[in-house]
């Protein structure tokens, strides 16, 4: 018999053969509301397989309502929403779905960095405000990026192809990571820096470091007030590596200067929020791997690296536990 599987949300046509052709498949039949949590505990409780998504809490309540499962396979490269201690515990393989979204999510942050430091979004609201007065010499000035200074916190797959595309722009580019990294400091010519010295020394900081328990609100007033008043933040990672009141206050007060923003706190956001009261923001619906392309390849590699644990194959995109 086919292994069981349960899927949290209809995938794309593509993944969906993949699962169908090697599993007997139930899901959350719904393209863009996540599932319940009681569908949630119920759904699992005779699968072997689960693929799911960052929209899913996988706790040690799911893994206990569900005695058969072997495989859990996320259609994301972030796993924060993952208790994968509780996975571990009964042995259950976690595979996610890196290198196919690190060069669409590098686009993105180069989208929100040059947005935020030439004040596209202002400009165009500005626009449709009917406010567009004569042409000025400092109308709408904002910061340049061509041989300015890149420093890129979480030095990942996502960050270094952030960091290659600073060369184009002729850019000095540092790094903060957990670990040096010697052949990025080699192959792309990226300075290490501790993170003090990167925020004081980056004309633009991209925070592109996973969500953990040690960077979890890792960016807050302190580290704010040490970047230069011309600055630009981005943070095409996790929400929660932020303290948002603290950026908003910092943002008011001037340091930095503007923020690129592609993921939040608490995620959906909507027009009351906070940051919406700073004119100096870019932001995005967590996009960073948002194209037909990128998502397409997302969902058919999550549901191959499904059937690879659960028929016994190997898949390079297992999460070791550390
Ligand atoms: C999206 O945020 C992902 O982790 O792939
Ligand atoms: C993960 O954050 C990566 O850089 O691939």
């Amino acid at each position: 018999a086919k292994p069981r599987v349960f899927v949290t949300r209809r995938l794309p046509e593509p993944a969906m053969a993949i699962l169908h052709e090697h599993c007997a498949v139930s899901l959350w039949d719904n393209v863009e509301t996540p599932i319940p949590r009681d569908e949630l505990l119920r759904g699992v409780a005779m699968v072997e397989g689960l693929l799911c998504l960052i929209t899913d809490r996988i706790d040690s309540e799911v893994v206990a309502a569900a005695p058969h499962l072997r495989a859990v396979s996320i259609m994301a490269v972030g796993y924060d929403n993952i208790d994968r201690a509780a996975l571990a515990a009964r042995g259950i393989t976690l595979t996610n779905t890196p290198d196919v979204l690190t060069e669409t999510t590098a686009d993105l942050a180069w989208a929100l960095l040059l947005a935020a430091a030439r004040r596209v979004v202002e400009g165009q609201k500005m626009i449709e405000r009917g406010e567009w007065g004569p042409w000025y010499p400092l109308q709408m000035v904002g910061q340049d990026i061509y041989g300015r200074v890149l420093g890129v916190v979480g030095a990942g797959r996502i960050g270094q192809a952030v960091l290659r595309r600073g060369r184009g722009f002729a850019m000095q580019l540092r790094y903060h990571n957990r670990r040096r990294n010697p052949t990025l400091e080699a192959e792309i010519g990226a300075e290490y820096r501790t993170l003090d010295d990167l925020l004081s020394e980056s004309d633009v900081v991209v925070v592109t470091a996973p969500l953990t328990a040690e960077t979890r609100g890792m960016f807050g007033a302190a580290q704010f007030a040490r970047m230069k008043p011309t600055s630009i933040f981005v943070n095409v990672a996790r929400g929660p590596l932020v303290r948002e009141d603290d950026l908003v206050a910092a943002l008011r007060a001037g340091r930095p200067w503007a923020a690129g923003l592609d993921v939040f706190e608490r995620e959906p956001i909507g027009p009351d929020h906070p940051l919406l009261t700073v004119p100096n923001v870019v932001l995005t619906p967590h996009v960073g791997s948002a194209t037909v392309t990128t998502r397409l390849r997302m969902a058919t590699l999550a549901a191959e690296n499904l059937v690879a644990v659960l028929y016994g194959r190997p898949t390079p995109h297992i999460v070791r536990h550390e």
